[in-house]
């Protein structure tokens, strides 16, 4: 089935068309790269996995409750609105959340897959190159995957919004290499990451849980390269030029906290856009959100050197600053071990099966016939 056929809304034009700028760039030197960065680029290659066979796609998913959603979560929840729903509503606003974070979670994907294949056309450093290469890679598998889920299991799309739209085209429209690192992987990414985690771990759905610990692996590879590479830049830059960067990151900050909150899903609803904004604004879990998706962003942009007064201000307001402290290396390998221990697990159960159902043979081949 197209997907035009899913989406909530015409996503207006079938391409999306930004003009690229910038230079492709080649090197000739092929013998000479970082030893962290070739090592990134081997473990980048030795864990490709496949999302056909990883991911159990035959578990069954509840299209009107995809994600085991409490109803404290739904922003309607305690507003004038919500004892005028029946349990079929609250349901089909269940669907329709769903579908509109992972729609972007999809759009964003598929945003990282373009980044990650803009830096290896513009970086300068043939190990940097190969890396993204790597992680173009990933980011298709991650596209596929999130794709397949909202097609097969939740059976609704929400096209991009406004603001991931606007954070993307002005990543990719900038002409300075460092520039997709920055909005990519450092600020879209850190954000995903922050929202796929939360709901990694307050999903009781195993199929969600699977996919967002699987891919949340790959994150972790895709954070240091980010890091690395901007870490080492940075260091070469001017002042001012370190500003400019800031600003890019206070500007997205505010607009990724603003204006990722579901409102399109309400505006289906009926709800009209400022009341909807209204709701967002007082709901004590989307309180809780907004917070939590900066859990991520804040301690990398301190790791690669962007904490001028101007943005500890912007941190301080927002009131995340304390987050720079927060350990990222952990929260990386975390996410790692995380995701082994759900193939443990879920391989360990698929043994205990196995063995039981040999013994449930044997037994029945021993049973007086
Ligand atoms: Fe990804
Ligand atoms: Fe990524």
């Amino acid at each position: 089935m197209s997907t035009h056929e899913l989406y909530t809304t015409g996503p207006g034009e079938g391409v999306w068309q930004v003009p690229a700028t910038g230079a492709a760039r080649f090197s000739w030197e092929y013998a000479d790269g970082r030893e962290r960065l070739l090592a990134l680029y081997q473990k980048g290659k030795d864990k490709q996995w496949d999302g056909a066979k990883r991911i159990d796609w035959e578990l069954e998913v509840d299209p009107y409750d995809p994600l085991g959603t409490p109803d404290e979560a739904l922003t309607l929840h305690g507003t004038r609105h919500w004892a005028k729903l029946t349990e079929k509503d609250k349901g089909e606003l269940r669907r329709h959340y769903t579908a509109w974070n992972f729609s972007q979670f999809l759009h964003g994907e598929q945003g990282a897959m373009v980044c990650a294949a803009r830096i290896v056309e513009s970086v300068p450093d043939l190990d940097a190159k190969f890396y993204s290469a790597t992680q173009t890679m990933d980011e298709a598998r991650h596209a596929e995957i999130f794709g397949r889920f909202l097609h097969e299991k939740v059976g609704m799309l929400y096209p991009v919004n406004d603001s991931l739209r606007g954070l993307l085209g002005d990543t990719l429209r900038d002409s300075r290499w460092d520039m997709p690192y920055l909005g990519m992987q450092v600020l879209i990414e850190g954000l995903a990451l922050a929202a796929f985690g939360m709901i990694r771990d307050t999903t009781d759905k195993p199929l969600p849980k699977q996919i967002l610990a699987y891919v949340m692996q790959d994150e972790a590879r895709h954070v240091a390269f980010g890091r690395m590479a901007l870490r080492d830049y940075y260091k070469q830059l001017t002042d001012a030029e370190l500003r400019e960067r800031e600003e890019f990151v206070i500007e997205g900050c505010h607009l990724m906290r603003d204006r990722l909150q579901g409102v399109e899903v309400l505006e289906n609803f009926g709800v009209s856009k400022k009341e909807a904004r209204e709701f967002s604004e007082q709901s004590e879990f989307l309180h809780l959100f907004r917070r939590l998706l900066f859990s991520r962003i804040v301690p990398c942009v301190k790791d690669i050197g962007l904490w001028g007064e101007r943005l500890q201000k912007a941190y301080l307001e927002m009131g995340v600053f304390e987050m720079g402290d927060s350990n990222l290396d952990l929260l990386m390998r975390q996410d790692e071990e995380m995701a082994e221990a759900l193939d443990r697990e879920r391989f360990a159960t698929e043994e205990r099966e196995r063995v039981a159902e040999v013994e449930a043979a044997i037994a029945d081949g021993h049973r007086p016939g």
